[in-house]
């Protein structure tokens, strides 16, 4: 297995720390400068930003087919949480230029199924995030203290945490329960509006500051349904 191959497979599989040294290999080998005050920061960044470049897309992809198979609210769901990881990847993104860094995306391929499949898939992703990948990656980056990467990172981790309790139960009963699931969240009057700073989603309008960045309301911006 090549390295960059073998790379793909571990972001498909599960991130672990090995990925960071990984990650440090591939920043100096496709042309970025050596890391020297962070080079741990930046191999975390560059962790953070595939993953969450994967995961917007793989949301994409899940949209489409939730649409396909006529389930609009699950596709509305998938469409906003995209929207969210495609903040968090552009957070990574910028904060690793800060760094004299461009962040590059690797070729990674979706893995799109059916929705009770993705939304599975979904649920599993996202409670792997929230208690793996997350605690991993600022326990990293806070042996070299830039705060910046740690606060766009404990953004991530808290907005994926705003979600827990309902990723649990879907993961708990979306199998043979799917059906039940499906028309649960298809009867449920969505309005999602994710924060342009911090990725925070909402299923209501927001009706105080975002209590994850504590900026404004006015970042808050509607998610319009897909189609
Ligand atoms: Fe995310
Ligand atoms: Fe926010």
């Amino acid at each position: 297995m090549t390295e960059l191959s073998r790379r793909q497979f571990l972001y498909l599989s599960a991130v672990s720390p090995f990925t960071y040294e990984l990650s440090a290999l591939a920043a100096e080998s496709e042309g970025n400068k050596p890391a020297s005050s962070y080079p741990r920061t930046t191999a975390v960044l560059q962790d953070a930003f595939m993953v969450e470049t994967l995961a917007s897309r793989n949301y994409i992809g899940y949209t489409s087919k939730a649409l396909s198979e006529t389930y609009p609210n699950i596709a509305y769901l998938f469409h906003a949480f995209s929207r969210s990881e495609q903040i968090h990847a552009g957070n990574y993104k910028r904060v690793f230029a800060t760094l004299g860094y461009e962040a590059k995306t690797l070729d990674m391929e979706i893995d799109v199924r059916d929705t009770k499949a993705n939304l599975q898939q979904a649920a599993r992703n996202e409670l792997k995030k929230i208690t793996a990948t997350y605690p991993d990656f600022i326990k990293e980056l806070e042996a070299e203290a830039c705060d910046e990467a740690i606060m766009y990172c404990m953004y991530s981790w808290k907005s994926h945490q705003q979600h827990e309790g309902k990723v649990r139960e879907i993961m708990k009963y979306s199998g043979i329960l799917f059906g039940r699931v499906s028309s649960k969240i298809e009867g449920l009057k969505l309005d999602f509006h994710v924060c342009r700073v911090c990725g925070s989603t909402l299923d209501e309008a927001p009706r105080t500051p975002c209590t994850i960045c504590n900026r404004s309301m006015s970042n808050y911006f509607k998610v319009e349904r897909p189609t």
